[in-house]
C-alpha cells in the first residue's frame, strides 16, 4: 500500500531515500566515546583474530559488490591478503582454507543458498566465519561463528539498495576493527577512519538532494540498448553495481569495466551516442588514478561516446570530456563507493520507470534466492 511505502511510488525509492539512516543506525553504539571501535557481536576473540592470515568473502549478487570493495580496506587496514568470491563458485573449486582464515559471508537476507553452502563448506575446513547480515536470525548468521548486523531495516524492493550502503559500513567497520586488534596501523589512521565513516551519513543525503539532473538524464536514455560503466580501484566494483543495477531494473544490456581494461576489449564496443557512465575517483590521494581515468574519458569520447561522469566536487579536470556530469561530495578515497553508489540507483530506477517497468518486482528476480 502507499502507506507502507511511506508516500514513495515505490518500495526502491523508499530505501534509497532511507539510506542516510540506515548507514547511520549501522554505525550506532559501535564506535566507543574513545572514538575506537567496540564491536561485542563479534565474537571471534582478539587472539584469534591477530591468528588470521587470510581472509575470505564469500556472497552474491550485490553483496558480492560490496565483498569487492571490502577487500580494498581490509587490506589497507590490516595488511591481511584478502580474496573475495562468488558463493557459487567458491566451494566448488576446493578452495585453501583453515583455522586461520576468516571467512566473511555478506547476504542481505540470510537465506542465499550458495552464501550458505559456502560458509557450511568453510567450517567444515575449521574457518572461522563472520555474518554480515540484515536479517535477524536468518540461517546464515545462526550457522556462522559470529554475525555483525547492518540494521538497514527491512529491505523490500528485489534490487538492493540500503542494504548494500549498509553492507559497506559492516565491511569497512571489520577492516577497521581487524586493524585495531592486530594493530596493523597507527591508532591515530584507525581513529581517523572511524571518524570519517561516522560522517558519511551527511555526505549521502547531500548527494540525495542533488539527484533531480540525474533522473532527468535517465529519462533521456529510455530508449538506449546499452548502457557501459568503467570505473578503478574501488571505483570498479561500483561501475559493476551500477551496471547490475540496470540490468535488473530497465532490462537493459549493462556491462561495468575497469577502467584499465578498456583497451583490452572493451573499447571495440564504444560507437556514436553510446552512454558510458564513468566513476572518477577523487584528484587528491591517488591522483595517479583520477588522471589516468580522465585520459580513458578523452578517449571513448574522441570514439563518439556520451560521456557520464560521477565526479567529485571541485574535480574540474572532467568538466571539457564530461557530456553530463554528476557531482558527488569529497570523500576519502576509500568510502566513495557510498556516495558515487547513490547516482547509479536512483539512475537505473528512474530508467525502469521510464520504460514501464515494476521497479520493486522486476521480471524473473526473487528477493532472496534459496535454491543454488
Ligand atoms: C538476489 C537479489 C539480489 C541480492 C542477491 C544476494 O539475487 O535479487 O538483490 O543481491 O540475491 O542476496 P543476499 O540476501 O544474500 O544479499
Amino acid at each position: 500500500s502507499a502507506a507502507e511505502k511511506g508516500g514513495y511510488d515505490y518500495f526502491m525509492l523508499k530505501e534509497i531515500a532511507e539510506q542516510p539512516k540506515a548507514v547511520a543506525d549501522t554505525l550506532l553504539g559501535r564506535i566507543d566515546p574513545s572514538g575506537s571501535l567496540t564491536l561485542d557481536e563479534v565474537r571471534i576473540s582478539p587472539p584469534e583474530l591477530r591468528e588470521v592470515d587470510k581472509v575470505v568473502i564469500v556472497a552474491c549478487g550485490t553483496a558480492f559488490h560490496a565483498g569487492l570493495i571490502a577487500k580494498y580496506a581490509i587490506e589497507h587496514f590490516t595488511r591481511i591478503p584478502c580474496e573475495v568470491e562468488l558463493a557459487s563458485e567458491f566451494r566448488y573449486r576446493d578452495p585453501i582454507l583453515d583455522g586461520r582464515s576468516l571467512v566473511i559471508a555478506i547476504s542481505q537476507s540470510g537465506e542465499t543458498m550458495d552464501t550458505l553452502m559456502a560458509l557450511r563448506h568453510a567450517r567444515e575446513q575449521g574457518s572461522k566465519v563472520l555474518a554480515i547480515c540484515n536479517t535477524n536470525g536468518s540461517t546464515i548468521p545462526r550457522e556462522s561463528d559470529a554475525v555483525l548486523y547492518t540494521h538497514a531495516g527491512p529491505e523490500v524492493a528485489v534490487a538492493s539498495t540500503k542494504a548494500f550502503l549498509t553492507q559497506l559500513v559492516a565491511c569497512y567497520l571489520v577492516a577497521l576493527y581487524l586493524g585495531q586488534v592486530r594493530g596493523t596501523k597507527w591508532g591515530d589512521e584507525i581513529q581517523a577512519a572511524i571518524k570519517d565513516l561516522s560522517r558519511i551519513s551527511e555526505d549521502v543525503e547531500r548527494v540525495l538532494e542533488t539527484m533531480e539532473p540525474v533522473r532527468a538524464l535517465a529519462r533521456t536514455l529510455a530508449t538506449k540498448n546499452t548502457v557501459l560503466f568503467l570505473g578503478r580501484h574501488v571505483g570498479y566494483p561500483v561501475a559493476l553495481e551500477g551496471a547490475l543495477k540496470l540490468k535488473e531494473l530497465a532490462y537493459m544490456h549493462a556491462e561495468g569495466f575497469a577502467a584499465g581494461e578498456l583497451k583490452h576489449g572493451p573499447i571495440a564496443l564504444i560507437e556514436e551516442d553510446v552512454p558510458v557512465v564513468v566513476v572518477v575517483p577523487s584528484p587528491r590521494g591517488r591522483s595517479v588514478l583520477h588522471d589516468k581515468i580522465v585520459s580513458n574519458i578523452q578517449e571513448i569520447r574522441a570514439r563518439g561516446a556520451r560521456t557520464i561522469a560521477i565526479a567529485e566536487e571541485g574535480d574540474e579536470a572532467v568538466v571539457p570530456y564530461a557530456d553530463h556530469l554528476i557531482r558527488v561530495p569529497v570523500t576519502p578515497t576509500l568510502l566513495q563507493p557510498l556516495v558515487a553508489t547513490v547516482p547509479l540507483q536512483v539512475f537505473a530506477c528512474e530508467l525502469a520507470t521510464a520504460r514501464g517497468n515494476e521497479v520493486d518486482q522486476p521480471r524473473n528476480l526473487a528477493k532472496s534466492v534459496t535454491v543454488e
